[in-house]
């Protein structure tokens, strides 16, 4: 484990490296534990560096055997080996010259599972970020592009598979037993996509023909006998690199593109150049086992990896600053993806709860930094929501405000003009200012301001004059070491809305620039004057969310539920509607707070019922609409002094009221969704059974809920409607002998599926209230429950820190305990995964003083623990600072 040295990376500090690696050539002789590597690497120096120049490798706990230079083994004086560190103060005078190195590591006792470690008896690597210095010493850092060649060589019984990256080249038997391959990439690339697999998998093998009839060669590798759970990847695969070509002229540029599951791994999983090495939940999946957000997932991984392929790896980061430039840019690519493949509506309003539920707090806590951050203690830290998601919408802005046309322009020249390189944010943006004339230096905040930004706007109409004027007014929250922040560019779409719903026309407007229904905010403040409005219009703001802003509307009740059934704009109805549960909620829990009955919401309820009824929208749409805002998103918009037992209490009366005055409707549209026909994954079967659950949900709060749940779990005959009953029943019915059995009977049916377990766990971690922490510890104790699995320690402890507010939120501060001893258990072994699983208290300031109190010392008890990690110690400082 790296133990924290307190150095902080800068930006500003980046400067080319002193010598590059041209090429790379690597031969493993794997053995679980004692693996030994022989790096023989082109070492090229900088036409305008000195000779003098001393040559200074990474390194991460290495034990180096051997150090050659142009074939001349180094005596002890001409080196200095640390394990993090490999220095020759003075290389040779040539500027090329070839240094080979030898070093041992341990595969089998690697639990960090960063390098090469072994996950269910299979050698594999993860790299990205700082892995590659676990395996030999290097220059690892993202701008040291490398061709690389790789030999591997193994038992054959123990490893009769062998993989790396690019194409394979050679293989064959050796003696005793042995065998070995060669692959070699022509891409150079950096150490951070190196990747390895070797074991015993099997395989299910497909093929893709590009554009320009290239024959591809695909194969998906699972743990054997799991073959036929990889046909919807493989398939999802297909259909990315059809899209790639369709939607941004990619093309793939090998003969070969593998894809390997693997069942102990940090991430989803890893874009390495033609051998993407996933997380096994992303990857394996049927009805049986899988639930339609599974099949969703892992289609939208599989394209995420796959578009890697150019964002990220074709064109790569010149540094980890510009972590963002693939992932916010790749997100993006697999939002549109999945929008094109399924309802892009639905698409939509399903992305901006996300947003909402990870980057908003990320954005507004003690962890908020910008899409580009400018410093960094640890890297793993900064695979945020802010620079995958958030980063993907600022893309997204770049889109709206070029349009469409101008930004596959922009995209087409970025391609052109980077391939092969290692870029910055600055290149993306540029690309995008060459095409469109456009000046971006003010949008580029984006990039560089962190914070929420807020939109306080009141509209008012003139009758007599037929004028109608917005007030808009932007500002930026302070976050962590930005008090004073700049003034953004924002684009705002949005819609004059009229009677039935139609566009109220105008003829002139001034005080911002507004083009094809997108206001350019810019300054503080925005007087909009629309003139030649012959109605009173409601407005309807951000539609689409143009922009990642919260909103601050002055708008009668009246505007916003005839937008929530008006409308025309499909994600600002959604969102109208959303609105008003969350005000309801928000004055529900003030209610309960001063000791009294939540008030009646009849008039919501009743726009919930013809919703839910409405047969102009698709049922996924209306199961999003239905489902109300989490615990988590209620506390996020109230903002402080959180009780989050008076939220559920909130929360619990509004369903109650909406199920009580929708019954005859609820009953009627649930019988006439129940499953008819074969099990499909597609999007369409899948939102019948999403709109399905839902109303199960609710109706199970009425009399007879308990039977009804439990004659769904019953009847189920695919996991969606399983879990989605098992939840009901565990988390609405707790206790009662409906939920007992029902558990019962999922463990014993599943016992031996790891990944169907782990929703077991998940279901159970989540269950409101106090006596929630001690079923958690009494389930680590469970066979199935392994605290060295990122997996399953996610669907226990993640469950339960992030996402029960009741039970981790305990007012006596037994949740909050129970975490840090865990979290500090955990990084004993994986310090990425303990950190991530850290920042589960990010938000502890807006908790009510009690319970901040409690969450504070549960902090400076992992903050004074000896030896932390660098990675846990970087976000317990951070959310105590
Ligand atoms: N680069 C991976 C992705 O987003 C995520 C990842 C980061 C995986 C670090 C492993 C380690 O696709
Ligand atoms: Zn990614």
């Amino acid at each position: 484990m790296r133990t924290d040295t307190g150095h902080v990376f800068k930006l500003e500090d980046y400067r080319p490296s002193d010598y590059l690696i041209p090429r790379t050539s690597l031969d493993f002789r794997l053995s679980p534990d004692a693996t030994r590597v022989t790096a023989v690497l082109t070492i090229e120096r900088r036409e305008d560096v000195a000779a003098s120049a001393p040559l200074v490798l990474d390194g991460d706990g290495l034990t180096l055997l051997g150090v050659a230079v142009d074939g001349q083994a180094l005596a002890p004086a001409e080196y200095q080996a640390t394990p993090d560190q490999l220095t020759i103060p003075k290389p040779p005078a040539a500027q090329r010259f070839e240094l080979r190195l030898e070093t041992e590591i341990a595969p089998s006792s690697n639990e960090a599972l960063m390098g090469l470690y072994r996950s269910n008896n299979v050698y594999c690597t993860q790299c990205e970020a700082e892995g590659f210095r676990r395996i030999t010493y290097f220059l690892d850092r993202p701008d040291i592009l490398s061709v690389y060649t790789v030999r591997i060589e193994a038992p054959h019984n123990e490893a009769p598979l062998l993989l790396s990256n690019g194409n394979p080249v050679e293989s064959g038997a050796l003696a005793d037993g042995r065998h070995y391959a060669v692959w070699h990439d022509p891409f150079p690339k950096p150490s951070y996509l190196f990747a390895l697999v070797a074991g015993a998998l099997g395989k299910v093998a497909g093929s893709f023909t590009t554009l320009s009839g290239r024959e591809v060669e695909l194969g998906i590798y699972v743990e054997p006998g799991k073959e036929g759970l990889a046909g919807y990847a493989m398939d999802a695969l297909k259909r990315s690199m059809k899209w790639d070509e369709q939607a941004f002229g990619r093309e793939y540029d090998l003969d070969v593109f593998n894809i390997v599951a693997v069942s102990d791994f940090n991430m989803g999983a890893m874009e390495n150049k033609g051998l993407n090495i996933f997380n096994d939940k992303y990857v394996l999946a049927d009805e049986e086992t899988a639930t339609d957000a599974d099949f969703a997932n892992i289609e939208a991984i599989i394209a995420h990896e796959y578009f890697h392929n150019w964002t990220g790896n074709r064109i790569t980061c010149r540094d980890w600053f510009q972590l963002c430039l693939k992932e916010g840019l790749t997100v993006y690519r697999d939002h549109e993806f999945s929008a094109d493949q399924r309802s892009r509506a639905v698409k939509r309003i399903a992305e901006v709860r996300t947003l909402r539920a990870h980057q908003f707090p990320e954005d507004q806590g003690p962890l908020a930094h910008p899409v580009r951050p400018r410093r960094y203690r640890e890297i793993n830290n900064f695979y945020t929501a802010t620079v995958y998601e958030k980063g993907s919408e600022v893309v997204r802005m770049i889109r709206t405000i070029l349009g469409p046309q101008t930004f596959r322009a922009g995209m087409d020249l970025y391609f052109e003009r980077h391939d092969g390189e290692a870029a910055t944010i600055e290149d993306f943006l540029k690309v995008f200012e060459d095409v469109s004339g456009r000046d971006l230096a003010q949008f580029a905040l984006w990039y560089h301001q962190a914070g929420t930004p807020n939109l306080t706007v009141s509209s008012s109409y003139n009758a007599a004059a037929k004028t109608f004027t917005l007030e808009i007014e932007q500002s930026v929250p302070p976050t962590p070491s930005e008090s004073r922040k700049r003034l953004m560019h924002i684009p705002l779409a949005f819609g004059l809305v009229g009677a039935g719903g139609k566009p109220v026309a105008w003829t002139a407007v001034d005080g911002a620039a507004v083009e094809d229904g997108v206001i350019h905010v810019r300054k503080r403040r925005h007087t909009v004057r629309f003139s030649g409005v012959s109605e009173r219009p409601s407005v309807s703001l951000n539609r689409g969310f143009s922009a990642p802003v919260t909103l601050s509307v002055q708008q009668k009740a009246d505007d916003q539920f005839f937008l929530a059934s008006d409308d025309s704009d499909s994600f600002s109805r959604w969102q109208a509607f959303n609105t008003l549960l969350t005000d309801a909620l928000i004055a529900a829990f003030r209610q309960v707070l001063g000791g009294k009955e939540p008030a009646s919401a009849a008039r919501l309820a009743e726009l919930a019922g013809r919703i839910a009824g409405d047969e102009t929208l698709e049922p996924a749409y209306r199961a999003l609409a239905l489902s109300l805002p989490g615990e988590a998103d209620i506390a996020r918009d109230i903002g402080k002094g959180i009780d989050p037992d008076a939220i559920f209490a909130a929360r619990e009366a509004l369903a109650r009221t909406i199920a009580a005055a929708n019954r005859e409707v609820f009953w009627a549209l649930y019988d006439s969704l129940a499953d008819k026909g074969p099990f499909t994954p597609d999007a369409a079967s899948a939102g019948r059974r999403a709109l399905r659950n839902i109303l199960l949900d609710y109706l199970s709060l009425l009399p007879e809920g308990t039977a009804l749940a439990a004659a769904h779990f019953r009847a189920a005959t695919n996991m969606t409607d399983r879990a989605a009953a098992l939840t009901v029943l565990a988390h609405r019915h707790a206790g009662s002998p409906q939920a007992e059995e029902a558990l019962a009977t999922f463990e014993a049916r599943y016992r031996g599926d790891a990944l169907v377990l782990d929703k077991w766990f998940q279901i159970q971690a989540g269950v409101p209230g106090a006596q929630t922490v001690d079923k958690v510890r009494t389930l680590m104790q469970h066979p199935a429950f392994s605290i060295a699995n990122p997996n399953r320690v996610r669907s226990l402890i993640g469950a339960f820190s992030s996402a029960n507010q009741t039970g981790f939120h305990r007012a006596d501060g037994q949740g909050y305990r129970f975490f840090a001893e865990t979290v500090l258990e955990v990084e004993k072994r994986n310090p990425q995964v303990a950190a991530r699983l850290a920042t589960a208290m990010r938000s502890w300031r807006s908790l009510e003083p009690i319970r901040q109190d409690k969450a504070r010392q549960a902090l400076l008890q992992i903050a004074n623990a000896e030896n932390l990690s660098a990675d846990l110690r970087d976000i317990v400082e951070r959310t105590l600072a």
